[in-house]
């Protein structure tokens, strides 16, 4: 399936509170060669106490709509993938269309854990591809360090928080700018190797029960390398395209030695995969939209590009697809607004 959608905005936001790798060694018993030999990171940012995955988001979407220069009433769509809302309820994308001044957007969260921010852009690309929506923004926004046990060091060296966003819109024939096929797929008997428990969860205290994220790493590993491989050559052959046409892969960023061995898999050479783990760990669904930002601002994606994007998590879930750069419409302005959250 191909669809004439195109990202005319990026944007990003993250939270100011850095926390180091030494930082962890005085935490728990682990050491900052271990994080970064096992998993290529270096620091993490954490969200303030009055930080939350849907103002983490707002920051986000704001960047994103000035990057494509769209005034907020114009958007008719909002959906944000996380696995760590404010509440319940309401949808954090409803707080988002509240905070941007949306009035005349649908608004709703998917949660696929890690791979929500692809869930989410493949749902709106279905949104704009059948003409029910013409300007959507899309966003992986989280908050994961709610949920980590930080006295376990199998867990909470690897995360940490933020939110990207994207602007998405119909490409008008003759534009550049294609998403094509975007690729979803989910594994739910291996649900217990990656999960988080909540206040829903049977044997758990109602509203007292605390989230806590639990994970088989080495088992997760495995699967995630050859899931993202696998997914990966689909959605490039089902482009019609080969390997070679990659001008960039813009992944999640769970680990580094996961994505040199899916890269390796896929015979991609790693200079054309985006990484930034090393600065921010895993944001789960917020990994993606952050990097394509920061992949945007630095003069990595050039109109015409050929981009995949892929991600694996929770679920098990994972996906990717291949999209057609169009070209921001104000490349500089997520910068400046991602410096101002930075300094203020
Ligand atoms: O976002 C999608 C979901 N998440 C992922 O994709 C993460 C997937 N998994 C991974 O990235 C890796 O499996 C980890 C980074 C989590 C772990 O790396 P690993 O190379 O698979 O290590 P391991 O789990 O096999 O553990 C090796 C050793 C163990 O000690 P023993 O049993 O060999 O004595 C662990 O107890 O490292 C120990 N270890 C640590 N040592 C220092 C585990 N965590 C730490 C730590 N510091 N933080």
């Amino acid at each position: 399936m191909t669809v004439s959608a195109r990202i005319t905005g990026t944007g990003r936001y993250l939270p100011e509170r850095i926390l180091t790798n030494q930082d962890l060694e005085r935490m728990v018993e682990t050491s900052d060669q271990w994080i970064r030999e096992r998993t290529g990171i270096r620091e993490r940012r954490i969200a303030a106490d009055h930080e939350t995955s849907s103002s983490m988001g707002a920051e986000a979407a704001r960047a994103a709509l000035a990057s494509a220069e769209l005034d907020p009433r114009e958007v008719d769509l909002v959906i944000a993938g996380t696995c760590t809302p404010d509440g319940m309820f309401p949808a954090v994308a409803s707080r988002i269309q509240y905070a941007i001044g949306a009035p005349h957007a649908a608004a709703f969260d998917v949660n696929s854990a890690c791979n929500g921010f692809l869930s989410a852009i493949s749902t709106a690309t279905q949104f704009i591809g059948t003409g029910a929506a013409q300007h959507a923004v899309v966003l992986g926004t989280e908050t994961m360090s709610r949920i980590l046990d930080w006295s376990d060091r199998t867990t909470c060296v690897l995360f940490g928080d933020g939110a990207g966003a994207v602007v998405l819109e119909a490409a008008q024939p003759g534009e550049p700018g294609r998403v094509e096929a975007p690729l979803l797929r989910s594994d739910g008997s291996q649900a217990s190797l990656l999960y988080a428990t909540g206040p829903c969860t049977p044997g758990q205290a109602g509203i007292e029960a605390e989230a806590r994220l639990v994970m088989d790493g080495r088992a997760v590993f495995r699967s995630a390398v050859n899931a993202m491989a696998d997914i990966c050559s689909d959605a490039i052959a089902a482009a019609g395209l080969t390997v070679d046409d990659i001008a960039l892969c813009v992944p999640h960023q769970a680990n580094e030695r996961i994505l040199a061995a899916t890269a390796k898999q896929l015979g991609l050479p790693m200079e054309r995969v985006f990484m930034n783990l090393d600065r921010y760990g895993n944001t789960s669904s917020a990994t993606i939209p952050i990097a394509l930002s920061e992949a945007s601002d630095e003069g990595r994606l050039q109109p015409g590009d050929r981009v995949l994007l892929t991600a694996f998590g929770g679920g098990l879930s994972w996906g990717a697809m291949v999209l057609e750069w169009s070209g921001v419409r104000a490349p500089l302005a997520t910068a400046a607004v991602a410096a101002g959250a930075r300094a203020s």
